[in-house]
């Protein structure tokens, strides 16, 4: 038996029905853009898998920080002791961070990223015998699959069976072109008619959605009505963090600064799972008090990992260096020629591109389903032609490493050109 059958003995995949799936395919190696499965067939990893590896797989840089790192100190609990991987990694986000983030909770994932900044947000009142355990987030967001970050997100169907067992939720329409006014008028009634303690969004694109899109301005206006409304805001860069809008963080764009922001995915470039969340002073004085039952009682084992910590600054170092920054600028040339080219295509309603993030809309008759068969169709061909693209519904879109080469690039966009005959 092959790694692919003795798979399908024990392994439960993440969203996938196994009844009807194909079978998984084993990879064996990486390296920059490209993984090899057990037979020898090369991929071009063009959605960094599942966006956390901008500097390409198998980075040596990286490795041999966790190696150094693995051979020093594996790990120690953070709770009653720190260490040097920390406090470095603590000192180099706060320089690169908006300036009003003060202070860093460690954890696992994206969606702990989450559940920790709801969970501060609804104490922080809840510190102050203040009453308010309503959260706002954006229709169609993704926040995790966690409970409280499942409950901010708006897929339906990955929440469907959970409805009656999540916090209190309202939702806004996405300030997207035509919807501006309805975006505000929701969020300005939501806060008179609820106890809200935060607004969440993913700033600038929506990754789950399909990498909808909307205007920084338009986020700043929604951000200043809950300023005003002493509400906080949670920017989830889960996915848009570390450069993939062609800015450190999609929050660079804003004029206004959120409360709170969660980091993970390409944080450590792929390597071990570690997750962020930042917060003002502000709020973490809303829980220092002689009360001990003030303080934040969220933890996890692995907190601040050692290794992860070495992995994340090795990360940050790779992702300012000019030779990174010249990757996602390259990159971004590229995706807005094919995005000239590609725009009028008869079957492409829409397409946009901001940073190294590229989508486009296929057009259809009616919306199709997140899993549907369009979506499986595409998703075969591009495997088969050694293409990893995961298209949401009618959407594909392209997210690769930073260091894919132009070649690579070139084949991806042509694949894509060659499915749109197909469909
Ligand atoms: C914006 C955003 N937040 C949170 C998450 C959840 O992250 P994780 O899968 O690491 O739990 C994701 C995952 O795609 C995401 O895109």
């Amino acid at each position: 038996m092959n790694l692919s059958e003795r798979d399908k003995k024990h392994n439960w995949h993440p969203y996938t029905q196994h009844k009807t799936s194909q079978p998984e395919i084993a990879i064996l190696k990486g390296e920059g853009a490209l993984l090899w499965d057990e037979n020898n067939k090369e991929y071009i990893d063009a959605i960094a898998s599942w966006w956390v590896n901008p500097y390409g797989h198998s980075n040596q840089f990286i490795a041999d920080a966790i190696y150094k790192q693995l051979t020093t100190l594996e790990h120690v609990l953070f709770g009653g002791f720190t260490h040097e991987p920390a406090v470095l990694l603590s000192e180099k986000l706060i320089e690169i961070l908006p300036k009003n983030q003060q202070k860093i909770f460690f954890s696992d994932n994206g969606s702990t990223a989450v559940e920790i900044a709801i969970k501060v947000a609804m104490q922080y009142f809840y510190n102050k015998n203040e009453k308010r355990t309503t959260i706002i987030a954006f229709e169609n967001a993704f926040h995790g699959d966690t409970f409280g970050a499942m409950a901010a997100s708006g897929i339906s169907f990955f929440t469907e069976a959970f409805k009656g067992s999540l916090i209190q939720v309202v939702r806004i329409p996405v300030p997207t072109i035509g919807n501006e006014k309805e975006s505000l008028d929701a969020l300005a009634k939501a806060i008179k008619e609820y106890d809200c303690a935060a607004f969440i969004f993913e700033p600038l694109v929506q990754g789950a959605a399909g990498m909808v899109m909307y205007e920084a301005s338009e986020l700043d206006k929604l951000m200043k009505i809950c300023k005003e409304n002493q509400v906080f805001t949670i920017a989830d860069e889960v996915m848009t963090g570390f450069g993939k809008t062609g800015k450190t963080f999609a929050c660079n764009y804003l004029e206004g600064k959120p409360d709170i922001m969660c980091l993970s995915k390409a944080l450590t470039g792929g390597t071990i799972p570690m997750a962020i969340t930042t917060f003002t002073q502000e709020i973490f004085d809303g829980f220092y008090d002689d009360d001990v039952n003030k303080a934040l009682f969220h933890g996890h084992t692995f907190t601040a990992n050692p290794t992860g910590c070495a992995a994340a600054l090795a990360s940050i170092q790779l992702l300012k260096s000019d030779e990174m920054q010249e990757n996602i600028e390259r990159v971004n040339k590229r995706h807005l020629q094919f995005q000239e080219k590609i725009k009028r295509h008869p079957k492409v309603s829409t397409t946009r591109v901001l940073g190294v993030i590229f989508a486009l809309e296929i057009k259809t008759d009616s919306k199709a389903s997140y899993y549907g068969g369009l979506r499986n169709k595409l998703y075969n061909f591009f495997i088969e032609k050694g293409v990893i693209l995961r298209p949401v519904g009618n959407i594909i879109y392209i997210l690769p490493p930073y260091i894919i080469t132009n070649e690579q690039l070139q084949k991806v966009y042509q694949t894509i050109e060659e499915a749109l005959e197909i469909v």
